[in-house]
């Protein structure tokens, strides 16, 4: 039997799906939202996947259900779209340690060095960076670069995910790294890893790279969202643990109903992916707010590192 919340959740589930339909707007959905967020988009991916979505869409309004710079990376890639986000404040608190003015002042220093930076950032600091890249597609971008002949990198802003990507690709590769990192994803420790193999020693691990070195490597894979969910898909283990925000648990449980998953972390929670609920996401799709603008020229600035990491990726 549906509780009241269930009820009003399902009342404005019908709400949403019909103005949707009225609009023609399409619902992005990052594997972090809310399970009733998940249940109405109609679609659900990882950073990568929803800029490509992003850009397929024949939608005339995208409303991103993620944290903002989701949003503003589907506004440069469709300028022509009205692109909305249910809450402005959903920010990225990784992507607020990367400052423009900084990258300039380093580019200044070492004009000779390719700047290198995760989607995970603002359109301003993607304007003043070579090359965009995701968790899915980092090590991937870094190499084709490097086998291009370009040497030395600086990777702007996730520290751990760049020594990640350096880890990778070997000690030849010379990469420095921006001092910034996800306060979701740093706070988990080796000891939560050897927590759980000791109380399920049967158990897999999976982590996202946004966590630091030493839980990575105690993990049996490392992977962005969209790998964790392939990996869970094929893995024969009935116990998963994983570590990254809990979102993805309600997507993980869908597909894979027969296995028991655990949180790494006792709060792996980003609170700005949660600030997306179902009354802003309505309320967003009626009034058609927050609306993403951005000036045009930086626009055409930031679109350049984005279109030539989806070239490489
Ligand atoms: P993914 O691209 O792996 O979904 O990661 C996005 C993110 O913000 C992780 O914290
Ligand atoms: Fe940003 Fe971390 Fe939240 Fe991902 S989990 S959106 S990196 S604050």
């Amino acid at each position: 039997m549906l509780n009241f919340f269930d009820l009003r959740n399902e009342n404005l589930i019908e709400k949403i799906q019909k103005l949707k339909l009225e609009k023609n707007a399409v619902i992005l959905a990052h594997f972090y939202q809310r399970p009733e967020i998940q249940k109405v988009a109609d679609f659900i991916g990882d950073s990568l996947e929803l800029a490509k979505k992003a850009r397929e869409t024949n939608a005339d309004i995208i409303v991103m259900c993620g944290v903002y710079f989701m949003a503003e990376t589907a506004k440069i890639i469709n300028p022509e779209k009205k692109v909305l986000i249910p809450y402005y404040k959903a920010g990225c608190l990784m992507a607020d340690t990367a400052i423009k003015e900084e990258i300039i002042e380093y580019k200044k220093k070492k004009p000779d060095t390719f700047i290198v930076t995760y989607v995970n950032s603002s359109a301003d600091v993607k304007a003043v960076s070579d090359i965009c890249c995701t968790s899915a597609n980092a090590v991937k971008i870094v190499k084709k670069l490097y086998e291009q002949g370009i040497k030395k990198f600086l990777f702007v802003p996730d520290r751990n995910l760049g020594s990640y990507v350096k880890e990778k690709l070997g000690n030849d590769i010379e990469m420095e790294l921006w001092d910034g990192y996800c306060y979701v994803h740093d706070q988990v420790s080796k000891e939560d890893v050897i927590f759980y193999r000791e109380r399920f020693p049967k158990c897999v691990v999976v982590v996202h790279p946004e966590c630091r070195k030493e839980v990575r490597d105690l993990a049996d894979f490392v992977g962005s969202t969209s790998q964790i969910v392939k990996f869970v898909k094929q893995t024969s283990a009935k116990i998963v643990v994983v570590g990254t925000e809990e979102g993805i648990i309600n997507y993980l449980k869908k597909i894979a109903p027969e296995k028991t998953f655990y949180s790494l972390y006792r709060r792996f929670i980003c609170d700005s992916m949660k600030f997306i609920t179902l009354s802003r996401l309505y309320k967003c799709l009626l009034e058609e707010k927050y609306e993403i603008t951005l000036d045009e020229n930086l626009i055409k600035e930031a679109r350049k590192p984005i279109e030539k990491m989806l070239e490489l990726s």
